[in-house]
């Protein structure tokens, strides 16, 4: 069973990020998960810590001579500021009057309700770990799942399709997608020009009133096979754990999948995808898989049908609010004397739209795993790549 999870705080020493339930085999180097790291970092509208932080993520087991080995993966990614804070967020008592508190709760995050939970009287360790820094971890191991997928044929890359109120114009195809993520300059990743520059305008706008924005990513799986996930129990639905996945991300309060918004104001006969037959025929027009001859008219579905992949390109978005830490903080109370004042401020992104579309790729690539390994199994490369390929066949002589 593939599984991962992340420790770490945001100005804490580093972050870890482990996942095990690989197979042994699979090509995973520093330099892959390194990339990753550095997309997510990217992106017009991204605040100061971006220029501190150039992330680096340290394999610490798990693999050896350049493939994992089966056992289970730790990975290391330091915390360039933690040379700052080492004073007022020590592991060991420390000196009281280094620590710097969070003295109001902002609205949007989980200050105060993270204070009152945990009942601490201010709401530093609540930022510490609640922060979208730790969304580091989670790339770092969605890269790990993306070398899984890429055993298998199967891409995952991601988008930003709207800004603000400025939207992405036109449909692009996954080629475009793939030039996008080779690209070693990245503004908002969005494939066409015109749009980038008026989501541009959007984050230009905020920036120069103080304010924030937020956006909708879309996330594109290529290749995967039909019939990952099930309806046969609602937890076991792969439309259900992309949306869980897709909606664990910070800032992320709305999950969509294929044309689901749109869906719910058309009509029947236009929101479905219908079906035809290539039979060794040219499909013009029809989209078709590389695994059966079977086609369909669109892709409204985003890819699943009854909580299984169809062999369309799995299409997930998310969608942004704006962040919350404000340059010009909304109000608050303090803390400890209970007054009305503004909202604590600290370094923030005004726009996180095109690093949260990198995060979402880690999430359904790690979603996408974890189903694929349940249907394929397998302890090594070459019995998950036997068992994958007999089942191709299954499909071409259906
Ligand atoms: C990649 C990424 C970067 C983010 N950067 C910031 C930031 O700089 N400042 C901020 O206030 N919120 C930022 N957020 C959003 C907050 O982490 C999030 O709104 C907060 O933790 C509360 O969680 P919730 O919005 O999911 O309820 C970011 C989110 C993502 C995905």
């Amino acid at each position: 069973m593939l599984r991962f999870f992340t420790a770490g705080e945001s100005h804490g020493e580093a972050l870890v990020s482990n996942i095990s339930g690989l197979p042994a085999g699979i090509v995973i180097t520093e330099t892959c998960i390194d990339r990753e790291l550095w997309r997510r970092q990217q992106g017009f509208g991204r605040g100061g810590r971006m220029k501190i932080e150039r992330d680096h993520a340290r394999i610490l087991s798990g693999v050896r001579h350049g493939r994992s080995i089966g056992s289970p993966i730790a990975m290391l990614i330091e915390n360039r500021d933690w040379q700052n804070w080492n004073e007022s967020l020590p592991v060991g008592e420390g000196d009281p009057e280094k620590h710097k508190p969070v003295k109001s709760p902002r609205p949007g995050h989980a200050d105060l309700a993270g204070a009152l939970k945990y009942n601490l009287p201010e709401a530093r360790y609540i930022l510490e770990r609640a922060s979208a820094r730790e969304t580091t971890a989670r790339v770092a191991a969605g890269a790990v799942a993306k070398q899984v997928l890429a055993a298998l044929d199967i891409e995952v890359l991601s988008h930003v399709i709207q800004v603000g109120g400025a939207r992405l114009s036109r449909p692009v195809g996954f080629e475009e997608l793939r030039t996008l993520a080779a690209k070693n300059e990245v503004l908002l990743n969005c494939a066409d020009e015109e749009s980038e520059r008026r989501m541009k305008a959007e984050v230009d706008a905020v920036l120069r009133n103080g304010d924030t924005v937020g956006g909708v990513f879309e996330v594109v799986a290529h290749n995967v096979p039909p019939g990952l996930g099930t309806y046969a129990n609602w937890d076991e639905r792969l439309d259900a754990k992309l949306a869980a996945a897709v909606m664990s991300i910070q800032a992320v309060k709305a999950v969509e999948i294929g044309d689901g918004v749109l869906g719910a104001t058309s009509h029947g006969s236009a929101a479905q995808d219908e079906i035809g037959y290539a039979g060794g025929e040219d499909a013009a027009g029809k989209l078709r898989s590389k695994f059966t001859e079977f086609t369909r008219a669109g892709n409204h579905a985003g890819g699943l049908e009854g909580g299984i992949s169809n062999g369309c390109d799995i299409v997930v978005r998310g969608h942004l609010k704006p962040i919350s830490t404000l340059r010009r903080p909304l109000g608050s109370i303090d803390f400890a004397t209970r007054e009305p004042v503004k909202a604590a401020y600290e370094r923030s992104d005004v726009c996180a739209v095109p690093a949260a579309g990198v995060v979402g790729e880690a999430m359904v690539a790690l979603t996408l795993a974890a189903a694929a390994l349940e249907k394929f199994g397998g302890d090594s490369l070459v019995e998950l790549r036997r068992n994958y390929e007999g089942y191709c066949e299954q499909l071409r002589t259906y």
